[in-house]
């Protein structure tokens, strides 16, 4: 585990000691280094700095350069236009430096042992309802961050915070008594596993059912709100009843995570019925030191800046006036949860941007409480909407939410009959045909769902996510395929770095761009945008799609020639690897 500084860095660091050599009233300085076209960087920090020292840009510029010592990385350094610098580094260096990465299993990539710990809430459907495109979202952006962060350092714990609790249990509690054989599975009687569908059609109809007689009969309603009662004192055959209904919907949540080839543990799920024996304490606690005062009878806390339409203050609601608990109750005991007992340098929360007033009142109640700190950052992972091909929120024909496995296993269909066109072309089995159907069609959606700004709705359109052109995850996999084909393909030739050699543009490009991934990484962690690693690994797919068309790996010119392309596409295919699975994308070797 040796991690490899990036050639920004190294030019980075060269121009700065150039810079107070040639310039030490100055100061400690920025170059102000970035990729350019003109040459491989361009730093354009001496514009500003001439404006400080009243001197000449150019002549300035000229100084720093002299100042700069003799080395092998920079070729060539040039004073450009005003008094900027073009810097090009020499192809040597470019080819140590990869090999370096490639010696490393991490790709050079730092870790910090010493890193926070962040626990982040993702992946939190409802018990006893169906999973749509939001709870997809939050799934596969969280995932996406814990793996992420993981690889940096970071200790992640993770929290799957379900919403297991509320009033709606004591109408299907209720109704389970009444009905008691309405949960039983058709499927265990045959001794078969059940499965999540059929899990999820059982509670579906226990929903609708004790819903209707909710609304139709009114001593249903007095029987199930008394139901509530018992619920909320700890009755324990209600609570055996509530069990079986969190435990129904686990088969579901499984079975539909399972799908999305992503791996949630049970002890992770912390739903909101986990924090209730600290509900009490959490509202006297609040109420004792002021945060939160009674107002018509609830216990609500209030913001100078936070105000409905009509003007009046929108309060935080942690208690209403019945007694009950809300949403935010839990939330705030939570935090105490998480900072206290798991010891949480950071909490982020994976969530629908729709709930962002709800997390700004819960933070800030928490600061005032004390329950957050300078040393404690709390962060919402806020993402948009998830929109139909008519920009609309989603909705089938019937305006009902759209079923998340039912666009899961439509996208598993299209993805697959991609991968059957090619079957033969890959020397795919059957097997392997439902395999990378699988991949592909799991990976499409959430490719799609990574590769925009999380805040920002997107469009739902299966047409494109799988088309083989463009920012799709089938277009990365494709690029990763075709490498190990030729790899396999190369016979005794093995992947060698020759840094003796002269690269072409191409593979300088490619080069450079793979020198990045750790740089890149830092900066997705450091932000929680996991699109900016999207779009890093379809820009490296661009760029390896312009080094095939410009340089032949097997018929190269010279043995060592292919020998160092075969290097520089296999540790593209690892790159490209590692990246799409810190995405949860898998990358077949055949496709
Ligand atoms: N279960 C909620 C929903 O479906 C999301 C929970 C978000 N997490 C939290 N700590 N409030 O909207």
């Amino acid at each position: 585990m040796a991690s490899v500084p990036s050639l920004a860095s190294t030019v980075q660091q060269r121009l700065a000691e150039g810079l107070s050599a040639a310039l030490p009233e100055a100061g400690p300085a920025d170059p102000l280094l970035r990729r350019s076209d003109r040459a491989d960087f361009q730093a354009n920090g001496i514009l500003a700095l001439a404006k400080k020292l009243k001197g000449n840009p150019r002549e300035l510029a000229t100084q720093v350069v002299a100042a700069i010592p003799e080395n092998d990385v920079l070729k060539e350094i040039e004073v450009s236009g005003p008094g900027f610098l073009n810097i090009t580094i020499s192809d040597a260096a470019i080819v140590e430096t990869l090999a370096a990465r490639a010696a490393d299993d991490r790709l050079g990539v730092p870790f910090n042992p010493s890193a926070g710990t962040t626990v982040i809430d993702y992946a939190q459907p409802n018990v006893a309802k169906e999973m749509h495109v939001g709870h997809l979202r939050s799934a596969v952006i969280g995932a996406a961050m814990v793996e992420i962060l993981e690889f940096t350092g970071e200790k992640v714990v993770r929290r799957h915070h379900i919403g297991d609790w509320g009033t709606q249990f004591g109408m299907l509690i209720q109704y389970l008594i009444e009905h008691p054989h309405e949960l039983d599975h058709k499927a265990e009687d045959k001794g078969a596993e059940v499965s999540g569908e059929e899990a999820m059609s059982n509670l579906n109809r226990l929903y609708k059912a004790s819903r209707a007689l909710f609304d139709s009969d009114e001593e249903f309603k007095t029987r199930a709100r008394a139901r509530v009662v018992d619920l909320q004192a700890g009755d324990e055959q209600t609570l055996a009843l509530w069990q079986r209904f969190v435990d129904e919907s686990k088969i579901y949540f499984y079975s539909v995570f399972e799908k999305l080839d992503m791996d949630i543990r049970d002890p992770d799920i912390v739903g909101e019925s986990g924090y209730n024996d600290m509900l009490q304490e959490t509202c006297r606690l609040l109420e004792e030191s002021g945060v939160a005062v009674r107002s018509e009878g609830a216990l609500c806390v209030f913001f100078d800046d936070i105000k409905g339409p009509d003007g009046n203050p929108v309060p935080l609601i942690v208690q209403k006036s019945d007694g009950g608990f809300g949403y935010a109750a839990t939330d705030l005991s939570a935090i105490r949860d998480r900072v206290g007992n798991l010891k949480a340098s950071t909490l982020l929360y994976v969530v629908d941007a729709r709930q962002g007033l709800h997390f700004k009142m819960v933070f800030e109640t928490a600061r005032r409480a004390g329950w957050l700190n300078d040393e404690v950052k709390a962060h919402q992972l806020a993402f948009g909407t998830v929109l139909g091909k008519d920009g609309k929120p989603f909705k089938t024909r019937e305006g009902e939410t759209v079923r998340l496995v039912d666009l899961l296993d439509e996208a598993i269909d299209r993805a697959t009959a991609v991968v059957e066109e090619k079957k033969e072309k890959a020397g795919l089995s059957d097997e392997e045909v439902a395999e990378n159907g699988r991949y592909v069609g799991i990976g499409a959606v959430k490719y799609a769902d990574l590769s925009t700004s999380a805040v920002r709705d997107y469009k739902f359109d299966l047409d494109q996510m799988v088309s083989l052109n463009g920012d799709t995850s089938v277009y990365l996999q494709y690029a990763y395929a075709r490498i190990r084909s030729i790899l396999r393909r190369a016979g005794a030739a093995k992947p060698a770095a020759h840094p003796e050699l002269e690269l072409a543009p191409a593979e300088r490009a490619m080069g450079l761009h793979l020198d990045q991934f750790g740089a890149v990484l830092a900066e997705v962690a450091e932000e929680y945008a996991p699109h900016k690693l999207a779009a890093y690994l379809f820009q490296l797919a661009t760029h390896l799609t312009t080094f095939y068309d410009q340089c032949p790996v097997l018929k190269a010119d010279t043995e060592e020639q292919k020998e160092n392309r075969l290097f520089l596409i296999e540790l593209t295919a690892r790159t490209l690897h590692q990246g799409m699975a810190l995405l949860g994308i898998r990358t077949p070797e055949r496709l």
